[in-house]
């Protein structure tokens, strides 16, 4: 999808407003403390880039999901955004009180070249995902161009990733630096992979990614399926599964799953098994049928060798996906043996974002993959081929 980029915008933006959506709904812990910024440390080259062109920069995001209650919605003020922001650039960064407000609007008439101005929450303004007119038109007319940085919400049709841009038609339109390499990386994934093409799935549930199973299947080589996904596929292939989790009205569509995918998939051959998900002092390995009262919590070593087989002889891998409960170090093994397998490889590797991103991240991988996506649900709605409103309101090439 070939899309005008920076390049395309003029060189010298001197005394320009630049709009950037990003994409900076970051994890936080228990304290509210952002807990992964690696969605702000992806926008920085976008921001940096348009800083020094001498533009202003108008960075604006939602930050989770906001109920309309302001007590319970303010632990998602971007004020620690703004911050992390101003830490990773070395620089002061404002920060509005509003998005389409009398804040807003003041201190982006006052924005001078090289500053960042963050908007709070688009998502604390209903306009931002309900049908309010002149919401967009407030946004919009804060910037002299509009560049979509925000890969990971690409999917979505909020104003300020649709309407706005609609709105700036007579204005220059771009992608930023992260949705140009997420799309070029994307798209010659799709139209031209280097083979063997293997793809790795994982993670809880097989209904979340139907759409993203059967158009994998329709390009991959092989999928090598992990995580609790794998007893919805192994209950719906007449495995018995002890307790391990298992979408109990999913099983036909995991059967026509199956069949569709004769020959290309692969489920695991063995299973760390525990009788209790805390009770990591009860693991032991299974192969074949898990037994009543155990739970499977992770591939097993025969499994995790024969991926790794697959991975080294593979010349594309995607993965989406854990190949077991991770974030509990007693059955991380799996998911890091494969993040390791891919890290070796000399293939082209895309981890897609989400938890994959995290546990790779975790294991300190993610500078050794070709690419770590910063889309969860975008990155697979991209692979399924839905056409994103958001990037039709962005002039093509
Ligand atoms: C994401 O994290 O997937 C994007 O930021 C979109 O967020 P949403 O699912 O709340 O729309």
């Amino acid at each position: 999808m070939a899309k005008k980029s920076l390049a395309d915008l003029p060189d010298d933006l001197k005394g320009k407003k630049v709009l950037v959506r990003v994409d900076f709904n970051v994890p936080q812990d228990a304290h509210g403390e952002i807990s992964n910024d690696r969605r702000i440390r992806g926008a920085l080259p976008t921001i940096k880039k348009l800083l020094d062109a001498g533009a202003a920069v108008i960075a604006m995001s939602h930050f989770g999901r906001p109920k309309g209650d302001p007590a319970k919605d303010a632990p998602f003020t971007m004020d620690r955004i703004a911050k992390r922001l101003s830490e990773l650039l070395g620089k002061p960064v404002k920060k509005a009180q509003d998005s389409a407000g009398e804040d807003a609007a003041k201190l982006a008439a006052g924005l001078q070249s090289g500053e960042v101005l963050v908007l709070e929450n688009l998502r604390f303004d209903k306009g931002e995902q309900g049908s309010c007119s002149t919401f967009a038109g407030k946004i919009a007319a804060l910037g002299d161009a509009y560049v979509n940085d925000a890969f990971g919400t690409c999917h979505r049709k909020d104003a300020s990733m649709v309407a706005v841009p609609a709105s700036m038609k007579a204005k220059a339109r771009v992608v930023g630096t992260l949705v140009a390499k997420e799309l070029e990386i994307l798209d010659t994934l799709l139209s031209n992979p280097g083979r063997p093409f293997v793809a790795l799935l994982g993670g809880g549930k097989v209904s979340d990614k139907i759409g993203f199973i059967k158009a994998l299947l329709a390009r991959v080589d092989k999928v090598l399926v992990g995580g609790a996904m794998t007893y919805t596929f192994l209950k719906a292939n007449g495995t018995t599964i002890g307790g391990s989790r298992c979408e109990a009205d999913k099983l036909d569509i995991a059967r026509d799953l199956l069949e569709l995918g004769k020959g290309k998939i692969e489920l695991p051959l063995d299973h760390l098994i525990v009788s209790a998900i805390d009770a990591p002092q009860t693991a032991r390995v299974v192969e074949g049928d898990i037994p009543e009262g155990w739970i499977g919590v992770d591939i097993g070593p025969k499994t995790i060798a024969k991926y790794e087989a697959i991975i080294a002889s593979a010349n594309t891998v995607v993965w989406n996906g854990p190949m077991g409960k991770f974030e509990d170090e007693p059955y991380s093994q799996g998911t890091r043996k494969i993040a390791q397998a891919m890290a070796h490889s000399s293939a082209t590797t895309v981890v897609g974002g989400g938890e994959t991103a995290e546990a790779v991240e975790a294991f300190g991988l993610d500078e050794k993959m070709s690419h770590v996506s910063t889309g969860g649900g975008a990155f697979l709605e991209y692979v399924e081929g839905t056409p994103f409103a958001a990037l039709a309101e962005i002039e093509d090439k």
